[in-house]
């Protein structure tokens, strides 16, 4: 593994390039990246940075908006199968139709959606963001996609606009439960509650603290509470323990994302070695997707 390491070290000062990993990928991918975060985290580092390479470790729609924000720039998706299985359940014929049906409504579009979904999109934003993007909204009728748990509880938050939801979700967080949380909970009753805005309606209800994964970090390191029940997936573990030594944190166990997991340190190796493979979008798609990216960034 050392020997991987130097050499992703040392391929990165040659081609001046910034590795780039999400919250939930493998623990030794998170150790050699330059930043790890959540989406929003990650995309505003990939707005702002002079490398002329960005690595992507997470799914091929991080990847993507990346590269919808700098078309110029070269970005590689180590892993070009690790597709978000929320990012396929919404196309872009599908916002179309939505907005056919509901004429004079605004799209805010989560960013797990594919880049022909975001072309179609007013807005994009993330689960840091998505109250911000939404009651920032002119219009009182808002077409949420792809996420109905997250649309849902944005719409909970803003009670004077009018959510017309898709029926996406998270199948990973989907199968996190109340009872789980419940059960948790018995076993250790001090623990404060960290859900992600991802889970189904009842398991947020049980939440002292819903928020993105870097907000679930954050709220974990400046609490002074010393246990946690953790509703997300469980490559979160890593950071939490790595930040907040002499924590604990307890999460439901069947919260594991495959495709988070697919990057490994031979694949950064040999994508650097080959820089592929790269992230290519129609130029159409890339130009149209750009507002609604950029506006995503622009609202924290
Ligand atoms: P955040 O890290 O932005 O909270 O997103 C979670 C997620 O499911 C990414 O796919
Ligand atoms: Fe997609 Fe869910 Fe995996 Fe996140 S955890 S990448 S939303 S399938």
């Amino acid at each position: 593994m050392e020997n991987l390491r130097e050499r992703i070290s040392s391929l990165k000062k040659k081609r001046n390039a910034i590795i780039l990993a999400h919250n939930y990928t493998l623990p030794e991918v998170q150790d050699i990246a330059d930043l790890v975060g959540d989406s929003l985290g990650l995309s505003l580092e990939a707005a702002k940075t002079d490398a002329d390479v960005i690595v992507f470790c997470g799914v091929t729609f991080m990847a993507e908006t990346a590269k919808i924000l700098n078309p110029s720039k070269i970005v590689i998706s180590p892993e070009p199968d690790a597709h978000c299985a929320m990012a396929g359940m919404c196309g872009p014929e599908d916002i179309k139709e939505m907005r056919r049906r509901n004429p004079g409504a605004a799209v805010v579009g989560y960013v797990n959606s594919t880049a022909a979904s975001k072309a179609e999109m007013d807005v994009c934003c993330t689960s840091s963001n998505v109250l911000d993007v939404v009651s920032s909204m002119e219009e009182q009728d808002i077409i949420f996609v792809p996420d109905s748990n997250l649309g849902a509880y944005a719409g909970s938050r803003a009670p004077s606009k009018n959510m017309i939801l898709w029926k996406g979700f998270c199948p990973i967080h989907q199968s996190i439960t109340a009872e789980m949380i419940d059960d948790l909970k018995r076993e250790h009753p001090d623990a404060l509650v960290l859900v992600h805005p991802e889970c189904r309606s009842q398991v947020i209800e049980k939440a002292d603290v819903i928020g993105s994964t870097e907000m679930m970090i954050r709220s974990a390191r400046e609490s002074d509470n010393k246990e946690f029940i953790v509703a997300t997936e469980l490559g979160m573990k890593h950071r939490l323990m790595k930040e907040c030594p002499g924590k604990s944190f307890y999460f439901p166990d069947v919260a594991l994302c495959g495709v988070m997991k697919m990057t490994t340190l031979n694949s950064i190796v040999r994508c650097l070695e080959t820089m592929s493979p790269q992230v290519s979008l129609p130029a159409d798609i890339s130009e149209r997707a750009y507002n609604p990216v950029k506006r995503m960034t622009e609202i924290k």
